[in-house]
């Protein structure tokens, strides 16, 4: 049988190894200015989830023993169960022979029992997999817009202004890894105001859930056992210190010259004041210092969101490329791959 589904943690060290260089002659076929992927923590990136979410890995074998295609499915828990991601690779020298398509056959039938009933993928605009996903009668359900700012170009001496200026009354923390407990509920408040806007989208499945205290110690966690550094800035309002804004940033083991940059919200009662602009900028000043092998920092957004739009292209953002969310019901899936 060239495919088995495993469970991460049953994955050997040659499987991580194969699965690495599938992603990366996927990334040198598909998308060649993106940075490569290293084995470096692969392991835990692949075995650690939140605690009510579950991931099993699809591994396909050609005759020889050649890894030449696999996927992930991460199930989600708590208030989003019934809902998976997503991520498959097929070597760019074995495409157009079914491999993607067993592949994905193999998740939905894993999703179907394990009680998923949407499965969601995300795709880069560019590449191959739009075909494929349209021709398994997935449907697009968002747009973003990718931008990168490329450290070499960074303007440092406006991004030390921006950080300084701040409104009176207010003051910046950044914090790497965790954020203390005096903070963690106010910090939760201000994320729970995502759920209502559209200002930003978090694409890392253990920042999704994390408007509640405990949930969101358990995501800083997660984060940490997967390889992936957290660097975080509050805005803190005097005289009670409690937090009224956030920006939070993800360096990764296996991919640490790319940083992502993830969700930024101000609480609605302050925003006008240029707390999204300056704890942005505080945040990469701190990560020159923490980060130094970094190349470029990733962020997303929706086309409508103006305001984070003009802020990442004050601070040198710049939009390279779109991604979609394709989403699909599963049992519609599997109906049409089995006729
Ligand atoms: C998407 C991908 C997995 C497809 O793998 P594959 O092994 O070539 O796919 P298959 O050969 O099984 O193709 C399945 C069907 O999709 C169609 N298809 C595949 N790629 C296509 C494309 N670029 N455009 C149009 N149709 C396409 C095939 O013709 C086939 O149709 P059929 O079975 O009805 O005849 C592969 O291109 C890939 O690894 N891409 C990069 C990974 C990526 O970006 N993933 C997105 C994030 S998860």
């Amino acid at each position: 049988m060239p495919l088995k589904q495993l469970t991460p943690s049953e994955m050997t060290a040659d499987d991580i190894r194969d699965w690495c260089s599938v992603l990366n002659d996927m990334t040198a076929a598909d998308m060649p200015g993106e940075p490569r992927w290293r084995t470096e923590r692969l392991h835990d990136y692949l075995v650690c989830t939140l605690p009510d979410d579950l991931r099993f890995v699809f591994l396909y074998r050609d005759d020889d023993g050649d890894l030449i295609g696999h996927a992930s499915l991460i199930m989600f828990g708590g208030d989003q169960a019934g809902t998976g991601v997503v991520e498959m690779s097929t070597r760019p020298s074995a495409r157009g022979k079914g491999v993607g398509r067993s592949l994905l056959r193999a998740v939905a039938e894993c999703a179907e029992t394990h009680g998923c009933a949407t499965l969601s993928v995300e795709v880069i605009a560019t590449t191959p997999a739009v075909g494929f996903y349209d021709r398994l009668g997935f449907e697009r359900s968002v747009v973003e817009q990718r931008h990168l700012l490329r450290w070499t170009e960074i303007d440092w001496e406006k991004i030390e202004h921006a950080a300084g200026r701040l409104a009176a009354g207010y003051r910046l923390e950044y914090h790497a890894g965790s954020v203390p407990d005096r903070l963690l509920d106010s910090y939760a408040n201000v994320k729970a105001n995502l759920r209502t806007t559209t200002d930003s989208y978090a694409v890392v499945p253990e920042w999704r859930g994390s408007a509640q205290a405990d949930r969101l110690r358990d995501s800083l966690a997660t984060l940490d056992r997967r390889g992936m550094r957290s660097h975080i800035v509050v805005a803190i309002a005097e005289p009670f210190g409690n937090v009224v804004g956030l920006t939070e940033l993800v360096v990764s083991a296996q991919r640490p010259t790319r940083a992502d940059q993830y969700d930024t919200v101000v609480d609605p009662k302050h925003r006008s004041y240029g707390l999204a602009m300056s704890m942005k900028a505080r945040l990469l000043t701190e990560l020159r210092r923490a980060e130094p092998q970094l190349v470029d920092v990733q962020t997303w957004t929706m086309e409508a969101a103006d305001d984070v739009r003009w802020i990442n292209s004050e601070l040198g953002f710049v939009h390279d490329v779109d991604w979609y969310d394709y989403e699909t019901e599963v049992g519609g899936l599997l109906e049409r791959m089995r006729r």
